[in-house]
């Protein structure tokens, strides 16, 4: 069955976006599959530039049904705000529809996200979006939250509303979150109705004839593995699931339904928010990896921690994916580096880890670096495997070899056609199809690290 998840494979930003976009061209439906606003998901091509905060990066594709799955919090007011400047960028959103059974990030939760993390001092500041993600997944688990399928049932939404407002009464006045008017709260609820009643799905119809079909479908992550609510550097993490085992539930699919997962990551690492991240560079390095790079957040602005390639998180999470295949994206930022390192393990009180510890710990690891000699050419024009340097080529071997999964995709720009596919989109979901075999890798590798 044709169902690929594309998930990341580092700390977020992987670029991700892009390479649904790329897929999403072959693809009938692409399905969200967890968080929110929180996300910032890149796409250029023949449209234009965009940032994509919830809608699905298979939006350019007419074609495509894009859903925003179950395992995902939707802000209606941004949700209608990003819809609208889509249209406006002569972009049609009719195929976009969201799932009942999602959870609405209502006016509090980012309020109280901006609180908490204001009260959080220090080192126990976990540097969020303040989207609401903690607090609306906190009142998901809690039993209180309200769901978008919610707002078709005025009577019982209102009920809902006052139950969660009662609930949630004694942390309002804790954090001092702004007096609530539950009635103007439903005259939003009303406006949100009216302007998404269409769009509200049950999603298990949809995606049982969509598997009878074969149809071809993609899931898209949020975040990467490293932020992960349960394999993440908890409590820096994000309170959803952005792995491959979460992909199924959240997108409202059995959890056979999977054929492909694709891991993807930068040749080096960046993260945003706080945490233990033991490849970050405070040098010349980490520097030049930031302005080559631009490597700020897109939906705050901040700038992003960067480093080399932690290959050691990257098995990890490659591992806990059940990663099939790689996109390794960004290579061209390294095209000016005279050398290039990679992390392959942790030094730690006198021993050496190869595995990714547990959080306190992960905060005193020190990188064990592998340097690798750049390659000193302009990589942004190569659409093919061997047209790559053969420095970038061995590069890449290596990080296929490290991640224990075979490479798929290259970018060398940002732009959709700045792609090396070692595999055509058409023939994605085939298994072994085309992908780069280790033979052919090996032929790459030449001298291999110094
Ligand atoms: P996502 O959240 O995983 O979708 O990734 P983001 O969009 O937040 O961050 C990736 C950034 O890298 C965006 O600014 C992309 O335009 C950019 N990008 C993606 N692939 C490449 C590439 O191959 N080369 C360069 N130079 N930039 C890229
Ligand atoms: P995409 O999908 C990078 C980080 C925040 C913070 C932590 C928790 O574009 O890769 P949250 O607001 O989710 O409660 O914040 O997770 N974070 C991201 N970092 N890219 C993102 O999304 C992120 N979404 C959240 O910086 O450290
Ligand atoms: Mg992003």
């Amino acid at each position: 069955m044709p169902v690929t998840a594309i998930v990341g494979v580092q700390w977020g930003d992987e670029g991700k976006g892009r390479i649904v976009d790329w897929l999403a061209q072959g693809a009938d439906l692409t399905i969200r599959f967890q968080g929110g606003d929180n996300a910032g998901h890149t796409v250029i091509n023949d449209r234009g530039s965009f940032g994509l905060h919830l809608v699905p990066s298979g939006i350019f594709n007419p074609q495509t049904t894009c859903i925003i799955g179950t395992g995902c919090a939707v802000n209606p007011d941004r949700l209608l705000a990003e819809l609208a400047g889509l249209e406006d960028a002569g972009v049609t959103t009719r195929g976009l529809v969201v799932s009942s059974r999602a959870h609405l990030v209502m006016p509090y939760h980012p309020e109280i996200d901006s609180l908490q993390e204001a009260r959080r001092s220090g080192g126990s500041r976990i540097g969020t979006t303040k989207r609401g993600m903690g607090p609306v997944y906190t009142d998901k688990a809690a039993r209180c939250g309200l769901r978008v399928g919610d707002l078709l049932h005025p009577e019982y939404f209102a009920e809902r509303l006052h139950a969660a407002l009662a609930r949630n009464a004694r942390l309002f006045a804790d954090l001092g979150v702004t007096a609530i008017d539950p009635e103007a709260l439903l005259a939003r609820a009303t406006a949100w109705r009216a302007a998404l009643a269409d769009r509200i799905v049950d999603t298990v119809p949809l995606l049982q004839a969509a598997l009878e079909r074969s149809d071809r479908i993609v899931l898209e992550g949020q975040l990467g593995v490293m932020r992960d609510l349960d394999w993440g550097t908890y409590p820096f993490v994000t309170s959803s699931n952005p792995s491959a085992s979460a992909a199924a539930s959240g997108a409202g699919l059995p959890a056979t339904a999977l054929s492909e997962v694709i891991g993807v990551t930068k040749v080096y690492t960046t993260a945003v928010g706080a945490g233990p991240f033991p490849v970050e560079l405070h040098d010349a390095d980490g520097r030049r990896l930031q302005e080559i790079g631009r490597e700020f957040g897109v939906t705050t602005g901040r700038r992003r921690r960067c480093g080399w390639l932690d290959g050691v998180a990257l098995r990890y999470a490659c591992w806990l994916n059940g990663v099939t295949g790689l996109a390794v994206t960004k290579l061209d930022v390294l095209d000016t580096f005279e050398e290039i390192k990679i992390c392959i393990g942790y030094r730690w009180r006198g021993q050496l880890l190869h595995h990714v510890p547990d959080t306190p710990t992960f905060a005193e690891v020190e990188p064990v670096w592998e340097t690798w000699p750049g390659w000193c050419t302009p990589t942004s024009d190569v659409r093919t495997w061997d047209g790559l340097p053969k420095a970038a080529r061995r590069y890449l071997h290596r990080i296929s070899k490290l991640a224990g999964a075979p490479l798929r995709l290259v970018s060398v720009g940002p732009e959709r056609e700045q792609l090396v596919s070692l595999v055509p989109p058409s023939e994605f979901e085939a298994p072994q199809g085309g992908a780069l075999e280790p033979a052919a890798l090996e032929s790459a590798a030449g001298e291999g690290g110094r």
